[in-house]
C-alpha cells in the first residue's frame, strides 16, 4: 500500500536484526519521529553514580498530585497528603513525578523544591491524563478515529499538547493504543476501534500530535502508549479482566500500533492491568523486556498503570508488596504509579541482592534519559510559565478545530426518505431526549479538567440557526429513568412539529474505565421515549451519543434517520448542527462494528471464516450463526453515508499478478451523482484466500480522503506490495505466502466489487 500512511507491524527477527524475507512492515514512514537525541549518558551515569538507593528509589515513584489543581476523580481515591509533607518528600528525592493536578505558580514551587532542595536537583515530571483535549475538548478518540483520518488527530492533539503545556504539564498518559474487538468494555472510547491498520495510523498521528517535531520544545507533550498490552481483548468485554490470546494474534492485531507509536517517538508505555494467560502484564518480563525492548526496539521507560505493580499480590503472581516490586522491577516496570512500593522495598531488595544495582540503576537511567530528552535539566521550569496559562487555552482556531472535529466524527447510519439535511426555515422542529441540551453531557470521559461553561450544545447550536419559534426543547426523560410527564411532553412536540431531533443513548459515564456494560442497548427510559415519540408518525431522526458502538433496537433502529454523534467535546453542537442543516455533508465512517444484539460481542468485521459460514439470508441450516441473529453486522466497520449519492465502480488492477518484490495498482473510480459536494473516504481491503494461518475475511490496507463536487467523478490508486500482503505465520514472523488475494476499495467492509490478485513465488 503505497498509501501515505505507512503500515507498521511488528516483525520478530526484523527487530533482533534484519527484516523478514526482506519484508519493509516494521516502520512507519522515517522522519515521522522527533528524535531522540543521544543521551548524555557521562552526565546521566554521573549523576547515578552520585545518587543513594533510596534516591533511585524515588526517581522510579511517581504520585497523584495533592498540590496543585485536583483532576476530576477518575482513579480509585488516595489518601490526600498535605502540602508540606509532599514538599519535605521531595526535597528528600523520593519522588519523580506527579501526575493529575494542573497550575503554573504551584508547579513552580514544587520544581523550586525540586531542583534547589532535593540531594541532585533532578526535576519533576508533571503528567496527566489529557486524552482528547485540556481545556478545548476534542471528540473522545474513538469518536476522532471515525474520522478515518490521522492528520486531523494530530492537529487535535498538538492543541491538546500546546494547552496542556500551558497549563504546567509535561507528560499526557496518551494515546491509548488498544485494538478492541469487544464494544461490552467501556474502555473502547478511548482507543481509536476494532481495527490494527486504522489504529496504526492513529497511534503514529497522536504521538506526533503531542510531541511535535521536538520534544524539549516549551509545547511538547511527552506521549505514552497504554496500555502495553492486549488489554482490549480482556474476556468478555469486562475491564481489569484475564486475557487469553494467541501469540499469533498478540503479534498480529495488538502489538502493531505500539510498534506505530514507538516509531513515531514515543518515550514511555504503561503497562496494562490485565494477565495474558495467567501472567499480569507488570510482572511480565517477555512482554517488557525481551518483545518490548528486545523486538520493538523501545528505548524509553515503562511506567505501571495506577499500581498494577502491587495488585500483583491480588492477581496471586506475587505474595506480597515486596516480592511484587521485585517481580515488576524485573519484569521491566521501571517506574511505579502510586503504591509506593518501589520507595518502600527497593532499597532494601537491593541491598540483599535479590534485585541486582545494575537493573535499578537501567531503570533510573531510562528515567532520567527521557526527563533529559525533554528539556528538563536544560530548563526545569520548561512548560511552567504563567503567561502562557492565561493566553493559549481556548483560542478561537482552537474551538474551530474541535467544531471541525467534531462534525468529521459523525457517522450517518442511515438518512431513509432524505430526511436529512434540516431545513433553516419553515419546518418546526421538537427537539426531544435527555442529550438535547446537557452542558455536562458532551465531553464523554477522561476530560479531567473540566470547564464546560463555554461549551454548546445542540440545543444551543440550533436556537441559534432557526430561532425559538421554530425549535421545541423537551428533555422527556432522563439518561437513565423516566421522568414525570416527560413521555406526554415529548408526544405533545412531536405532534405540533414537522419533524424530530431525538438526542438519546448513553449518559458519559456509561463508558470510559470500569464501565463494561453487559447490554450495550440505549437505556430503557429513553427507549421508551423512543418508542411513545416515533408512534406519532412523525420523521424521527436520531442523534446518539455514545462510547461505543450500540446494538440498536425498536423505534431508535427504525427511526428514519441516525447520526452516531459519540462525544464530541466544546463544539459538539455546532458541528452536529453543520452536518443537520446541510452546511457540511456528513464524512465520518465506523471505526467499530455495529451489531444486531449485544449477545454477538465480541463483534467485528475482519473475523476469520469458518467452516460453515452463512452465505445468504436463506442459507441458515447448519450455519455460522445465532438462532435469533445472522453474523452480519447491523452496520459494518467503515460504513458512513453522507448527501451525495457515491457510485462506486469495479475495483480494477494494473496486473493479475504480482512479482514477489513488485508493485501492483488497485483503482477505482468514484462518482457523486447527488447534488451536493462530498467527502469521500475510499478504503482498500484485502483478503488472503488461503494460508498457512486462516487469514480475515477482509483487512484494511489503506484509505484515501476524496473531495467530490455534485456530478464530479474521480478515480483513485493504492499501489500494493508483498508487504500489504503479509500477515504473523506459524513461526511467529510476518510473512506473505504466494497464492490469490481478494482486492476491494470499497465505501465499507461490507461493500464493494473485488478483483483477483495472484502473488507470485519469488
Ligand atoms: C488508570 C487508567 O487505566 C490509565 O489509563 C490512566 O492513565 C491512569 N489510571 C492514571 O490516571
Amino acid at each position: 500500500m503505497s498509501n501515505s500512511r505507512v503500515q507498521a507491524g511488528v516483525s520478530r527477527r526484523g527487530f533482533l536484526g534484519g527484516a523478514v524475507s526482506g519484508l519493509a512492515i516494521a516502520g512507519v514512514a522515517s522522519g515521522f519521529a522527533p528524535a531522540f537525541a543521544a543521551p548524555k549518558d557521562a552526565f546521566i551515569d554521573g549523576l547515578i553514580a552520585k545518587m543513594s538507593v533510596e534516591e533511585k528509589a524515588g526517581q522510579l515513584s511517581l504520585y497523584s498530585d495533592p498540590v496543585r489543581t485536583e483532576a476530576a476523580t477518575f482513579n480509585p481515591s488516595v489518601a490526600s497528603v498535605p502540602k508540606t509533607q509532599m514538599l519535605a518528600d521531595i526535597a528528600a528525592g523520593k519522588i519523580t513525578g506527579l501526575f493529575n493536578g494542573m497550575g503554573v505558580a504551584l508547579g513552580r514551587e514544587l520544581q523550586k523544591a525540586a531542583v534547589e532542595t532535593s540531594p541532585h536537583g533532578i526535576p519533576l515530571i508533571f503528567a496527566a491524563d489529557i486524552i482528547h483535549g485540556m481545556k478545548t475538548v476534542f471528540p473522545i478518540p474513538m469518536a476522532e478515529a471515525a474520522s478515518f483520518d490521522p492528520e486531523l488527530s494530530r492537529r487535535t492533539n498538538r492543541v491538546a499538547a500546546l494547552e496542556a503545556t500551558a497549563c504546567g504539564l509535561h507528560w499526557t498518559f496518551s494515546p491509548a493504543v488498544d485494538v478492541v474487538r469487544d464494544q461490552r468494555w467501556g474502555r473502547t472510547a478511548e482507543a481509536a476501534g476494532e481495527d490494527t491498520w486504522l489504529a496504526c495510523q492513529f497511534a503514529a498521528a497522536r504521538v506526533k500530535g503531542f510531541q511535535g517535531d521536538d520534544l524539549k520544545a516549551e509545547t511538547s507533550l511527552l506521549a505514552c502508549l497504554k496500555h502495553f498490552a492486549a488489554y482490549g481483548a480482556v474476556e468478555g468485554g469486562m475491564d481489569y479482566n484475564t486475557v487469553e490470546i494467541t501469540e499469533q494474534t498478540l503479534r498480529q492485531t495488538h502489538l502493531p500500533s505500539f510498534q506505530a507509536g514507538i516509531t513515531a517517538g514515543a518515550l514511555s508505555v504503561m503497562s496494562s492491568f490485565n494477565d495474558i494467560g495467567g501472567v499480569p502484564s507488570t510482572g511480565n518480563r517477555r512482554l517488557l523486556t525481551d518483545i518490548l525492548r528486545g523486538e520493538m526496539g523501545f528505548k524509553g521507560f515503562v511506567v505501571s498503570d495506577f499500581t498494577s505493580e502491587e495488585e500483583l499480590i491480588l492477581h496471586g503472581f506475587a505474595a506480597d508488596g515486596r516480592d511484587a516490586a521485585k517481580k515488576a522491577i524485573l519484569a521491566g516496570c521501571d517506574m511505579s504509579m502510586q503504591s509506593g512500593i518501589y520507595m518502600k522495598y527497593l532499597p532494601d531488595l537491593v541491598r540483599s541482592g535479590e534485585v541486582p544495582m545494575s537493573v535499578l540503576d537501567e531503570a533510573v537511567r531510562r528515567v532520567l534519559r527521557v526527563k533529559q530528552a525533554i528539556g528538563l535539566f536544560d530548563n526545569p521550569y520548561r512548560s511552567l510559565d504563567a503567561k502562557r496559562e492565561q493566553t493559549q487555552l481556548r483560542l478561537p482556531e482552537s474551538l474551530a478545530l474541535a467544531r471541525e472535529a467534531a462534525r468529521r466524527a459523525c457517522v450517518l447510519l442511515k438518512n431513509d426518505g432524505d430526511v436529512l439535511p434540516l431545513k433553516k426555515t419553515g419546518q418546526k422542529i421538537a427537539l426531544i431526549g435527555p442529550l438535547a441540551d446537557d452542558l455536562n453531557q458532551l465531553n464523554g470521559y477522561w476530560v479531567v479538567f473540566p470547564d464546560t461553561r463555554k461549551d454548546i450544545t445542540v440545543a444551543m447550536a440550533m436556537r441559534g440557526i432557526v430561532g425559538d419559534g421554530n425549535l421545541n426543547v423537551v428533555r422527556g426523560a432522563d439518561i437513565d429513568a423516566p421522568i414525570p410527564g416527560g413521555i406526554d411532553a415529548a408526544v405533545a412536540a412531536a405532534k405540533a412539529a414537522d419533524v424530530v431531533v431525538l438526542c438519546i443513548g448513553e449518559g458519559q459515564e456509561m463508558s470510559g474505565e470500569a464501565q463494561s456494560r453487559t447490554e450495550i442497548t440505549v437505556p430503557a427510559a429513553q427507549q421508551a421515549l423512543a418508542e411513545a415519540v416515533a408512534a406519532t408518525g412523525k420523521p424521527v431522526v436520531v442523534v446518539l451519543s455514545h462510547g461505543r458502538a450500540l446494538a440498536l433496537e425498536g423505534a431508535v433502529r427504525n427511526a428514519q434517520a441516525i447520526l452516531c454523534t459519540w462525544f464530541l467535546g466544546s463544539e459538539a453542537g455546532n458541528g452536529i448542527a453543520d452536518l443537520l442543516f446541510g452546511d457540511h455533508s456528513p464524512s465520518g465512517r465506523l471505526p467499530c462494528s455495529f451489531p444486531q444484539k449485544s449477545g454477538q460481542e465480541p463483534f467485528y468485521y475482519n473475523h476469520r471464516a469458518t467452516g460453515r459460514p452463512q452465505l445468504s439470508e436463506t442459507d441458515i441450516n447448519y450455519r455460522t450463526r445465532y438462532r435469533d441473529a445472522s453474523f452480519e453486522p447491523l452496520y459494518p466497520f467503515g460504513h458512513g453515508l453522507t448527501y451525495g449519492r457515491i457510485v462506486y465502480g469495479p475495483t480494477q488492477l494494473s496486473a493479475d499478478s504480482l512479482p514477489w518484490a513488485g508493485q501492483v495498482t488497485v483503482s477505482v473510480t468514484i462518482a457523486n451523482s447527488g447534488t451536493r459536494p462530498v467527502h469521500e473516504v475510499a478504503q482498500l481491503y484485502i483478503r488472503d484466500r488461503v494460508a498457512s494461518v486462516t487469514q480475515p475475511i477482509r483487512s484494511l490496507k489503506g484509505v484515501r480522503h476524496l473531495d467530490l463536487a455534485a456530478g464530479e467523478s474521480k478515480t483513485v490508486t493504492f499501489a500494493l506490495t508483498r508487504a500489504d500482503l503479509a500477515f504473523v505465520g506459524l513461526s511467529m514472523n510476518w510473512q506473505a505466502e504466494p497464492g490469490e488475494f481478494d482486492i476491494w476499495i470499497a465505501p465499507s467492509s461490507s461493500a464493494g466489487t473485488s478483483a483477483r490478485l495472484k502473488l507470485l513465488k519469488a
